[in-house]
């Protein structure tokens, strides 16, 4: 029987790798958005290889009607709220949707009765203060914002209705991941916009935070296969995605400016209206358990990732001149 895979959040940039993934892997691939009309228009194929139905994530009778009519074999959540820059704006709306929503979820699919393979994207946020470097699925989930919060309450969820209600559900706790589809809120797409920008004369300089911040940045196409690899496996696990090494947003800088020849001192200036509270530890993770037990391993390196990142920012410039 082939795959029927559900995907939340299928607009989003690891939504729409794993539906490229899984359709290109026979999948029939239906994929959830709150608004039709509103749906911003899925990369590359997509738009033909996936079917779009609307849901509110809020509304648990509507998701058991979506798993009567499309009987997925497979869920995968993405649909979450995930700027870094916001993570604890709205807490009241970030624990229902990245929280709440998940639980409602998990118990439709409970109450269905059908063998649904379900796995959650967390985040590395849950270790934002555990003091403990790097982390592995060992490591206390001590978060610092509500986001993480939030996500820790979907995973502690996971793990007790497939301990008590024998679901296979999971979470894989992903480490930053990124793409030429990163939305401009997050740090490597707004360096590689401005480095281009900079680079054709119409931007002059770019306010950042603190550049010493360090992240273990990986490519997001890699992460999805590690959540697609989680789901084929005999037993649902919990797993940390990660590169295992991290670079500074200094490294950052000096990588996407170097790739147009530019020194990114001349450009970045630091303004503390972009500061964070520091991360009681480094954020880096270990991956070792899935790599050693499911066969996964990141093909992609940061310069690799950096470079694939302004390469596209430049096709996508000349695009819309
Ligand atoms: N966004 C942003 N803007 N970040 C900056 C800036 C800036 O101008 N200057 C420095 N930074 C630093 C942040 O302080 C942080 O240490 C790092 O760059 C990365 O920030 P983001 O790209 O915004 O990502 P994030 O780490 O906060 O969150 C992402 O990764 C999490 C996984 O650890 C998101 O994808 C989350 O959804 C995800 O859970």
């Amino acid at each position: 029987m082939s795959d029927v895979v559900l995907i939340t959040g299928v607009s989003g940039q690891d939504g729409s790798y794993l539906a490229e993934y899984t359709a290109a892997r026979g999948a029939r691939v239906i994929g959830t958005t709150r608004d039709l009309g509103a749906t911003p228009r899925l990369p590359g194929t997509l738009s033909t290889a996936i079917e779009l139905v609307e849901w509110d994530l809020m509304d648990k009778h509507h998701f058991s009607t979506i798993l009567d009519r499309y009987r997925p074999t497979k869920v995968y959540n993405f649909a979450a709220f995930s700027s870094g820059e916001h993570m604890d704006l709205n807490p009241e709306a970030v624990i229902e949707i990245n929280g709440l929503a998940v639980i409602k979820m998990l118990d439709a699919i409970k109450l269905s009765g059908a063998p649904v393979r379900f796995c959650q994207a967390s985040s590395s946020e849950v270790f934002a203060g555990t003091g403990i470097s790097p982390q592995s699925e060992a490591t206390p989930r001590v978060p610092r914002s509500v986001y993480g919060a939030a996500k820790i309450l979907a995973d502690n969820t996971i793990k007790l209705y497939r301990e008590k209600y024998g679901l296979f559900c999971c979470s894989a706790f992903l480490f930053n991941h990124e793409s030429p589809r990163r939305g401009e809120g997050f740090v490597t797409k707004k360096v590689v916009r401005a480095a281009v920008q900079i680079k054709a004369g119409r931007q002059k300089k770019i306010s950042l935070g603190n550049l010493s911040a360090a992240r273990d940045w990986g490519f997001a196409g890699d992460y999805v296969r590690a959540m697609a690899l989680m789901l084929k496996a005999a037993v649902p696990t919990d797993y940390v995605v990660a590169t295992g090494v991290a670079h500074t947003v200094a490294n950052l800088c000096e990588r996407a400016f170097g790739a147009l020849s530019l020194n990114y001192r001349d450009y970045v200036e630091v303004n503390p209206a972009f500061f964070r509270p520091t991360e009681a530890a480094p954020i880096v993770g270990d991956a070792s358990r899935v790599r050693q037990e499911l066969g996964w391993e990141p093909t992609t390196s940061f310069v690799e990732l950096v470079e694939m990142m302004v390469d596209a920012e430049l096709r996508a410039d000349r695009a819309s001149d």
